[in-house]
């Protein structure tokens, strides 16, 4: 028997190369290997209000894009969150035994205290309960997901083991997080700080579906500094990012040549920068053309939607079945 993955995606826009190298990757090597659940959730995004305009499209987005990568709707199991509706009914059962002191201790409920002081909903404080029941409901044991979701699966444990505690019963197996790579990467962003994220806007990301004139732009406008000043200098944040992301999307003899040409005080950023923004073009146009092919095909996409609901329904109601009786409901 293969063993359980389930992974999700919040959809809020398009994949940059962040989703892409930190997750996406990952899926699409694991597939072969273990009975996966890949789904976008929908729900989880509902906790920052989008409009239903909006929400609908950056679902569309995430599946063209899974689809795009490689994760196949015949090996996986790809489903949209808010079709699986025994998530939100698990989701209920588990929130009758997560406490207000152990969700109000979670560092992405505190963030978001901090960050969005105006919109501290219920759903912010209960997302864990909402992520366990996503894992739970397949009885997952490996999670794909990077670092800063330790401590959701931390709780997802905790909740598990309450529940088969209180029910007497050794029903929800513990998950862990999982990298099929050795080592997480992280892929820096364009502002010069920190990694690729939505959070940083649209010029701090390389998207998936962005245009080679696009890309051109974007990394023309790349932060650099004022050059090394002496040789075999250190490499200053904004400058070792762009060199991290040439290490990923370029030849090891072209990583070699423009770190020769830094240590030597030689280096011109904007011919740097435009051979980056070459192989990223490389690297992304075979994807692109799957995402413009996909894009235009509603009936396949509508296919792989309900194949992948269906299939993640049929494992969501046996999970449903069995609490239901293990909680004491009862037909008449
Ligand atoms: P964003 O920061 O753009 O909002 P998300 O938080 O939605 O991205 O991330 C979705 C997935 O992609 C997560 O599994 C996360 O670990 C991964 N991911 C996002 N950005 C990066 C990055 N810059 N490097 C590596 N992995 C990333
Ligand atoms: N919280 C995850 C993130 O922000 C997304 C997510 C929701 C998830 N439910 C999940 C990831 C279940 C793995 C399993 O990245």
């Amino acid at each position: 028997m293969k063993e359980t993955v389930v992974s999700g995606i919040r959809p809020t826009g398009q994949l940059h190369l962040g989703n892409y190298f930190g997750a996406v990757t990952n899926f699409v090597k694991m597939q072969y290997d273990y009975n996966c659940y890949f789904f976008i959730a929908d729900l989880h995004s509902l906790t920052t209000h989008p409009t239903p305009q909006d929400l609908h499209g950056y679902v569309r987005h995430v599946l063209v894009e899974y689809l795009a990568c490689g994760i196949d709707p015949e090996q996986s199991t790809i489903y949209i969150q808010s079709d699986v509706p025994e998530v939100a009914e698990l989701y209920l059962y588990l929130n009758m035994n997560a406490y207000m002191g152990e969700l109000e201790r979670s560092t992405s409920f505190k963030d978001k205290v901090r960050s969005q002081p105006d919109n501290v909903n219920a759903g912010l404080l209960t997302y864990p309960t909402l992520m366990a029941a996503d894992i739970l409901i397949h009885k997952a044991v490996k999670v794909p997901v990077g670092k800063d979701q330790e401590q959701h699966l931390e709780m997802t444990r905790t909740f598990g083991n309450r529940f088969n505690r209180l029910y007497h019963a050794d029903y929800f197996p513990e998950a862990f997080a999982f990298s099929y790579a050795q080592q997480l990467v992280k892929v820096p962003g364009l502002d010069g700080k920190g990694k690729m994220s939505k959070s940083g806007g649209d010029s701090n990301c390389i998207y998936l579906a962005d245009s080679p004139e696009a890309i051109r732009k974007k990394m023309s406008r790349a932060v650099t500094d004022g050059g090394p000043t002496v040789e075999n200098q250190a490499k200053p944040e904004a400058i070792q990012n762009l060199f991290d992301l040439m290490k990923i999307v370029s030849s090891a003899d072209t990583l070699a040549h423009f770190d020769g040409l830094y240590n030597q005080m030689a280096i011109r950023y904007g011919d740097f920068k435009k051979q980056l923004a070459e192989d990223m073009i490389l690297f992304n146009s075979p994807i692109r053309e799957r995402i413009e092919e996909l894009s235009k095909d509603t009936d396949y996409l509508r296919k792989v939607a309900r194949h992948g609901a269906e299939k993640a329904r049929e494992s969501a109601r046996k999970t449903i079945s069995d609490v239901r009786s293990l909680i004491g409901f009862k037909a008449f």
